[in-house]
């Protein structure tokens, strides 16, 4: 039984082979609806538990159709439903669903929610996002950067604006796909410290440069996130935004960065916030491929969790 509960912490061969299987299984998808099942069933035969404890769409509905076109079955909970919600241990839920569910995606605030949830269970747990890390979406991240521009190991990567937790899963992609990360972005939102600690302990080159157009220069890739996340508090919207500003991107820092940049943004955006709408629509972007591929990357990853 495998829980994947974060990049740096699955072996590396492990996520190579994820990342493999699931451009083989899209493109044995192609040219299916997308409510066809896989030619291959693995998932028959199988209850996978969605919880939310923030909102989501794309890993929601990625999860959901992913385990239906492997054949198996969803339920989706709102952990405010849940008597988790209302008091309950997560040891003592982890332990319960164990007795009805074959696996169990969760989304919440605290890591420990998430540590707690697999050291309990019986049954594998995938982390759907938490305040600290979102590995399911960085998996996502480097398959669409391979299918697009060839393997990721070696090339430069820029994150601009805030140091957050989906910027927290790419360093630890970096330091097992064997890529180097530019940081540009006010230091008070600076990465978290271990997780660069990872990339350069593996190897990567990670640097910080304050100046976005320095950043970027010769990047293969530049990504951004929203300037407040779901865990951040409303109440600093206004300082979070006057600080990130300098970093939004745009047309201009594209051009510096140079044709072949690709950009992604995990979404959901704040469309002429962080990135404008020329970029998240112009010819650099691959934003929906990114969003499809939550769908492949996460299905390989439900059949590592379950060694199917
Ligand atoms: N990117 C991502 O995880 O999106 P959702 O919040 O819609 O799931
Ligand atoms: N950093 C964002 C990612 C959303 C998918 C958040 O945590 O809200």
């Amino acid at each position: 039984m495998n829980h994947f509960l974060d990049i740096h912490t699955t072996d590396r061969a492990a996520l190579r082979a994820m990342i493999d299987q699931a451009g083989a299984m899209k493109r044995a998808r192609s040219g299916r609806s997308r409510g066809a099942c896989d030619d291959e069933q693995p998932l028959a035969g199988r209850m996978v538990a969605l919880i939310f404890e923030k909102p989501s769409t794309r890993t929601r509905v990625s999860f959901d159709v992913g385990v239906r076109q492997m054949g198996g079955q969803t339920m989706v909970l709102s952990g405010s439903d849940m008597q988790l919600g209302h008091g309950e241990t997560i040891a003592d839920t982890a332990r319960v669903l164990s007795r009805y569910v074959d696996l169990i995606m969760i989304r919440t605030y605290d890591e420990t929610v998430l540590s707690e949830m697999a050291e309990f269970a019986d049954v594998p747990v995938i982390n759907g996002l938490t305040d600290r890390t979102h590995p399911c979406q960085i998996m996502a991240d480097v398959m669409t950067f391979e299918e697009h521009r060839g393997p990721i190991a070696g090339r430069k990567v820029v994150w601009a604006g805030d140091g957050n937790n989906v910027c927290a899963s790419f360093l630890h992609a970096a330091g097992q796909f064997g890529f180097d990360l530019t940081f540009t972005g006010p230091a008070r939102l600076d990465p978290q410290a271990d997780a660069i600690g990872f990339a350069r302990g593996r190897g990567s080159k990670v640097i910080i440069e304050r100046d976005p157009e320095k950043a970027v220069a010769g990047a293969d890739l530049v990504v951004t996130d929203t300037w407040v996340s779901m865990h951040d508090a409303q109440s600093a919207r206004e300082r979070r935004h006057n600080m990130l500003r300098p970093y939004q991107v745009n047309e201009a820092l594209m051009a510096q960065a140079g044709p072949k940049a690709l950009f992604m943004h995990c979404l959901p955006a704040h469309r002429d916030e962080e990135a404008t709408s020329a970029v998240m629509d112009g010819p650099h972007s691959v934003v929906f491929d990114e969003a499809e591929n939550r769908l492949h990357a996460q299905k390989a990853i439900m059949r590592w969790c379950l060694g199917v």
